[in-house]
């Protein structure tokens, strides 16, 4: 594939990921997130885990050389020469739509315009723009340079030779790109809402502690404990998931909110990232 610029929106865990995942494989990358700290995060961050990765022999190439090709931007008018620009912002309806109104002006009219959301609807986000054709989903999963799954989203309008194009653009970069259809949650995130639900009224009831839970799930073959796997990807960002699928499917029960991922989100437990969730890490 031809390298070509690709724009991240929102540098959090996953924009910064699916930076990584472009930069490395020599792609230019204008990442933008809301504040210069968070710009400044992002890339040191980015920079750590490529270090990292050098220093265990899994990077041909140097730290500095690809960190050339990632530079921050300041507003999002800077984002105009970019052909890909892939959203990786909180996961709000209001934020996104807001992001892709913007980026719909700003972005020549053959850029295509993708968002990682995980559960939102890509006809909903692609509602605010002229060409709603070049809206897709491109979801990678966490983390994104280790992951190779990447579903790929086509909302009610999307151009079936945007789809192809998404599919082409990450198997070059060496995901495994597949086709799913624009329900809430996708695939994945939908099979996945029983796991951890299920395993939250579990611990709530205290038939069994998160420890023992994740445990058991483990001894049984799954890779990660649904605990870990909440403070992996980030409380917050599964409690929202879990509200958009369960809202998108007219409050069926099933996919009901658990009161636990509420109060861990309001007490700002939110996993990894900031140091604890259902478990503690050392930053
Ligand atoms: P995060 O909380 O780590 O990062 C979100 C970033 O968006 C923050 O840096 C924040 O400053 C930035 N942001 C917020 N409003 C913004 C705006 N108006 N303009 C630019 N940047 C803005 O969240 P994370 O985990 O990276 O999730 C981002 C998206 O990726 C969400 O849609 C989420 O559903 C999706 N996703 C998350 C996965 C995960 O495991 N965490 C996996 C796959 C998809």
């Amino acid at each position: 594939m031809e390298k070509t610029i690709i724009a991240v929106v929102g540098g959090g865990i996953m924009g910064n990921g699916i930076a990584e995942v472009f930069a490395t494989a020599g792609h230019l990358v204008y990442l933008y997130d809301v504040s210069p700290e968070l710009r400044e995060k992002a890339l040191d961050d980015l920079a750590d885990r490529l270090q990292r990765k050098r220093i265990r022999g899994k990077l041909v190439e140097s730290v500095s050389d690809i960190m050339q090709r990632v530079r921050t931007v300041n507003t999002l008018d800077e984002l105009s020469s970019a052909e890909l620009v892939i959203e990786a912002v909180v996961e709000r309806i209001d934020v996104k739509q807001d992001i892709f109104s913007k980026l719909d002006r700003i972005c020549s009219p053959t850029a295509i315009l993708a968002t990682n959301t995980s559960s939102l609807s890509i006809t909903e986000i692609a509602s605010v723009v002229q060409h709603p054709e070049r809206v897709v989903g491109m979801h990678f999963f966490n983390p994104a340079p280790v992951m190779r799954l990447v579903e790929v989203v086509s909302g009610r309008f999307t151009d079936s030779a945007v789809v192809e194009k998404i599919v082409q653009i990450a198997t070059a970069v060496g995901k495994l790109p597949i086709r799913v259809t624009d329900t809430p949650g996708f695939v994945v995130n939908r099979v996945a809402r029983p796991f951890y639900l299920e395993a939250l009224r579990i611990a709530g009831a205290q038939v069994a502690s998160v420890q023992a839970i994740d445990h058991i799930i483990k001894a049984a073959g799954f890779k990660m404990g649904p605990f870990e796997l909440q403070d992996l990807i980030g409380i917050d960002v599964n409690y929202a998931v879990t509200v958009s699928v369960y809202e998108s499917y007219f409050q069926e029960p099933r996919f009901r909110p658990h009161g636990l991922q509420r109060s861990m989100v309001q007490s700002k437990k939110l996993g990894k990232k900031t140091g604890g969730g259902y478990y503690t890490y050392d930053r």
